[in-house]
């Protein structure tokens, strides 16, 4: 959390089930006033009563109850020590890629998120760090991967789009036998069906944008970290960059959060549905699912099924992200992996016939129907 304050002590009711966890967050009820919904302290500075009295409250870039009252959520829900909210997914992966310094190594997931894959080339290639990505999958492929100046491993599992999968334990023994920090970008899964750190990871980063809030409509990133040592680096990112996440923005954060036990299983099942019903289609040659989760991704026979698919479906939107309550179709190639280099796009099976589908919330019928309409 960013700095103390005078809700620091509190109860943090690690004694109830997941699904009141959700809905009860950290505080839940503002303490002071007794407010239900987590008040959205919409303020820039506060002020100071006498010249020694403070609330412990002092310019909101610093601190801010409502984004506080979200990182505490996502402490307990995520079973960590601290978290961190900050203005995006991408906000919060440049907080943990800055742990770095010059001329250190990562190992990552070799189909990661193409802004993930962004940030490595792009800017933390010029301060001389090296990236290998690798099929974390391939345990052996992993530990011969390490160097001497290797730091950490960044995973995600599933991967985004192939939806490959990834022992967290054993990868977690790995890094720790090396003396390195795992990281897990669990914005798939949600701590709902994986929590990271409770299987040895040390940091969860999440694109809030997706599942957690679940509703489309705000864009913003957590850290989780398991070693309270940690606070300092990511208080300090906050701090010094002013990335972190607005009053209103942390608010329908934990709004979204509060069904998230609701939402997770009827994506899950939803997406369920759909991946038995793509399995008969003869149009759609590969097709990849975790076994769990809403993610689905799959690849169409030509182009002309392609553009048929996109300019046909009726419900379904074809739009960049996930994780919503509205099923999203997108096309990896020129959208969420844009910024992964060609050879290495074709290498993973990311091509112009490779579709990948967010499963809502919608009547799977519906889902299904739209599909076989635009398909057939
Ligand atoms: C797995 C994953 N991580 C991180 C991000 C980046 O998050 P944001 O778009 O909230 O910056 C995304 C966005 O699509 C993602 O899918």
């Amino acid at each position: 959390m960013t700095e103390d304050c005078f809700y620091a002590n509190y109860d943090r009711k690690d004694y109830l089930h997941f699904d009141s966890k959700v809905v009860h967050g950290g505080l839940g009820c503002e303490p002071v006033t007794g407010a239900v919904s987590f008040p959205i302290f919409q303020t820039a500075t506060f002020y100071h009563r006498s010249f020694d009295i403070s609330t412990g409250y002092n310019y909101s870039r610093l601190q801010n109850p409502t984004r506080q009252e979200l990182e505490r959520t996502m402490a307990i829900l995520e079973e960590g020590a601290d978290a961190f909210a900050f203005s995006s997914g991408q906000a919060a992966n440049m907080a943990v890629f800055g742990l770095l310094k010059n001329n250190e190594h990562v190992i990552l997931s070799d189909d990661i998120y193409g802004g993930t894959f962004r940030i490595c080339q792009d800017i933390f290639s010029n301060l001389g760090c090296e990236f290998t990505y690798v099929d974390m999958a391939d345990l052996e492929a992993v530990e011969a991967a390490i160097r001497p100046e290797t730091r950490m491993f960044f995973v995600e599992t599933p991967t985004n789009p192939m939806m490959k999968v990834a022992d967290i334990t054993k990868l977690a023994e790995i890094a720790h036998k090396h003396g390195l920090l795992l990281i897990v970008d669990n914005t798939f899964m949600t701590p709902y069906f994986q929590r990271p750190l409770t299987m040895g990871a040390d940091i969860v980063v999440h694109s809030a944008t997706k599942y957690l809030s679940g509703h489309n409509d705000v864009i913003a990133g957590i850290v989780v970290i398991k070693d309270p040592g940690l606070t300092e680096h990511f208080q300090m990112q906050i701090k010094s960059r002013g990335n972190g996440l607005a009053p209103f923005d942390s608010w329908l954060v934990i709004r979204g959060i509060k069904t998230l036990s609701l939402r997770m299983p009827r994506h899950d099942q939803n997406a369920k549905k759909v991946v038995e019903w793509l399995k008969t289609q003869p149009k759609v040659s590969k097709l990849n699912y975790a076994g769990v989760g809403g993610m689905i991704s799959f690849e169409l026979d030509s182009m002309e099924t392609v553009r048929r698919l996109f300019n046909d479906l009726k419900m379904i939107l074809f739009a960049e992200s996930l994780g919503g309550t509205e099923t999203l179709i997108t096309y990896p190639i020129t959208q969420t992996h844009e910024s992964t280099p060609p050879d290495v796009r074709e290498k993973l099976g990311i091509n112009e016939r490779f579709v990948r589908i967010s499963i809502g919330i919608e009547d799977p019928d519906d889902i299904i129907a739209d599909l076989k309409q635009a398909l057939e």
